[in-house]
């Protein structure tokens, strides 16, 4: 059988899947160095974990924009969801993929630092007073919310390996 690149009502396409596995690494990747920023700090495997932070997560706020492009455009043909709480699982992971990132980005630009992510500089930072109201939503809502996700990750994972043991819905099969 061809390789399908648009999803299908029974299984996704190589785009969206190689999109949720590639960000799922990416993901495990970006929760080590929070974890090693919390846990570890000021030892050499936070330094060297975190040293990668800002250029992984605006990697995936990058990819989750196509992601989400992509899941539009294949909207009436994608594998249908198998519940309304599935469904808005999935909106919620989408909401806080895209959240958690900005607000960083927010915080930074308002600390009046400069930002550059794999050479290219998305922010060249101003002198004088931080832009308060910035920083401290970041300083609220990144940390916290970008828990939240991993916490709604975790329960991704484990619905998806109970789907397929308690009920028909073998939905893995759908990603694989
Ligand atoms: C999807 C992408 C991201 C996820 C899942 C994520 C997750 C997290 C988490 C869970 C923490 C809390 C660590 C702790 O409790 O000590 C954290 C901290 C932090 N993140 Fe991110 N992050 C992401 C993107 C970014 C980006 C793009 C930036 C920079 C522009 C950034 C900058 C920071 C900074 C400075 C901290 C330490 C201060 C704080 O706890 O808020 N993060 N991140
Ligand atoms: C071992 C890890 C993972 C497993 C086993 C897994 C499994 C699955 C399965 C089976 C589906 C299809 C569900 C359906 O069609 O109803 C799915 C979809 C989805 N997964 Fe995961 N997943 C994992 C990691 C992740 C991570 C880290 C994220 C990021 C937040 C994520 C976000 C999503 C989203 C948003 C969908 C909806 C389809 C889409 O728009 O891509 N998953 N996952």
């Amino acid at each position: 059988m061809a390789l399908a690149i648009m999803d299908t009502n029974i299984r996704y396409g190589v785009v969206s899947k190689a999109l949720h596995w590639g960000m799922a690494l990416l993901f495990v990747w970006q929760f080590l160095s929070a974890g090693a920023h919390l846990l570890l700090s000021d030892t050499p495997v936070e330094e060297f974990l975190w040293g990668t932070h800002y250029t992984v997560g605006v990697l995936l706020l990058t990819l989750v924009v196509i992601r989400a492009v992509w899941s539009l455009l294949n909207a009436s043909r994608r594998p249908p969801s198998v519940s309304v709480m599935a469904k808005l699982g999935h909106l919620a992971l989408y909401g806080l993929m895209i959240a958690v990132p900005t607000i960083a980005l927010i915080r930074q630009y308002g600390s009046g630092r400069a930002l550059d992510v794999l050479g290219i500089n998305l922010m060249s930072g101003f002198d004088g007073e931080e832009i308060t109201w910035m920083t401290e939503l970041g300083g609220l809502l990144h940390g916290e919310l970008g828990w939240t996700l991993l916490a709604l990750i975790v329960g991704h994972v484990v619905m998806a390996i109970l789907h397929r043991k308690l009920t028909n819905h073998d939905v893995l099969s759908r990603m694989t």
